[in-house]
């Protein structure tokens, strides 16, 4: 029996909540207090939901899916070496884990869980672009650490697989630049080529197991925050002809990051090591905090080397929980279109809830 790894974060939370958004602390004390009720059900409704993804044999069938994927790129890579010890070796973890935390697991150690849910989600930051075309492979050209993403989504109400919904993942490059806006604090203010740029954003469809793939970057990072993949759910969008989404709402919101020791080692790497910015380590986010609080929540890859070093990259791995019937209100400041990236802001640098394309508001930030 495995401990859950829980970041212990609920002192320093409380402070860097307070401090990261003056003025919003009444707002955001109902809203911890909605998170932490809402967490502890649908936590006890996902270990009911563990025997009947046994019995229907979607842990042997993820099982047999990662290994074939990790071979399928190491071969690419003309690497040897046995595929079960990678998997059984690599689930290292050593991050800390509350003495509250209870030694009962929600799934197989190599599935753990992203709780998230209403209210109780990650931010959405403002760089949320909808609009953004379905693919997989988001990698582009940008130079890093490549990653082979998978998530798989569980129906919490119904704890089966959640079949033919998009998921979409955008992250900052290897020195921390968000593709297709232009802001200060993300890299070169002037560079307005930035609009028409798509990289490391990208929606895929799950398949009947619930489960997406993206070829991407480990992401490097900019100031106040750590290392982290936004991940948003659409639920009922519809499919337009030039292969992006319209419609639909959102059930999940939520921040997707790496453990520590992994993003010292990958940010000691060039280019990532060509960033002057502060690091933010796990333990001082804000957002690992509002993810992890109080629950058992576990919103970090599960990863293994593909090859003998880090440049050959990472295969990581993560299953989420979604309450299907849950809507959330992400807001945006830019949008991609049939001509390129665009604001629809102006003047929202600092004040992000200026725009959120007429939906209710959320507290969020980059
Ligand atoms: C890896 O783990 C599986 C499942 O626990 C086990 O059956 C297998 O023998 C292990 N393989 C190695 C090489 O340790
Ligand atoms: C990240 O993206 C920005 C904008 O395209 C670019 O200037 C920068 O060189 C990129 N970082 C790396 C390591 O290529
Ligand atoms: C799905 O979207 C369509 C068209 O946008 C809408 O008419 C319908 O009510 C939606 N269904 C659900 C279950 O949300
Ligand atoms: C899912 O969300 C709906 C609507 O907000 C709520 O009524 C229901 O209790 C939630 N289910 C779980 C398991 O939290
Ligand atoms: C896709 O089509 C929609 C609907 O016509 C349009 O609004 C949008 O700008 C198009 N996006 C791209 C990237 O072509």
């Amino acid at each position: 029996m495995q401990l859950k790894n829980v970041l212990n974060l609920s002192v320093v939370g409380g402070a860097l909540l307070a401090s990261a958004h003056p003025g919003g602390g009444h707002h955001e004390e109902r809203e911890a207090l909605a998170q932490r009720s809402f967490k502890r059900s649908l936590s006890h409704g996902l270990q009911k939901c563990e025997a009947k993804l046994e019995a229907s044999g979607l842990h042997a069938r993820a099982e047999a899916r990662r290994r074939a994927l990790v071979d399928v790129h190491r071969r690419q890579l003309q690497t040897r070496g046995d595929t079960w010890e990678v998997l059984n070796k690599s689930h290292l973890s050593d991050r800390p884990v509350s003495p509250n935390t209870a030694e009962t697991e929600l799934f197989d150690d190599d599935s753990k869980i992203c709780l998230l849910g209403p209210s109780a989600e990650g931010e959405t930051g403002p760089y949320w672009i909808p609009g953004e075309h379905i693919r997989g492979n988001i990698r582009e050209s940008e130079p890093g650490v490549p990653v082979i993403i998978e998530e798989q989504f569980i129906d919490v109400e119904t704890c089966e697989p959640i079949r033919g919904i998009y998921n979409e993942i955008w992250s900052c490059n290897a020195t921390g630049v968000y593709s297709g806006l232009v802001a200060d604090g993300n890299g070169n203010p002037s560079d307005l080529a930035n609009y028409q740029r798509t990289f490391l954003r990208g929606v895929q469809q799950t398949d009947e197991d619930g489960v997406v793939h993206y070829s991407t970057l480990f992401p490097g990072h900019y100031a106040d925050r750590t290392t982290h993949y936004h991940n948003i759910v659409h639920w009922n969008a519809t499919l337009l002809p030039n292969n992006t989404l319209a419609g639909g709402s959102i059930p999940h919101i939520g921040q997707i990051f790496w453990d520590q020791d992994m993003i010292s080692k990958v940010e000691s790497t060039y280019p990532y090591n060509t960033n002057s910015i502060p690091i933010t380590l796990n333990e001082e986010d804000r957002v690992v905090n509002v993810e992890t609080n109080n629950a058992d929540t576990d919103p970090f890859l599960n990863y293994v080397y593909l090859g003998d070093s880090l440049e050959d990259g990472l295969f990581a791995w993560l299953t989420v929980a979604v309450n299907t019937s849950a809507i959330q209100y992400p807001y945006w400041t830019n949008v991609y279109t049939a001509t390129g990236g665009e604001s629809v802001c102006g003047t929202c640098d600092g004040d992000p809830d200026a725009v959120n394309g007429g939906l209710p508001t959320t507290t969020a930030s980059a």
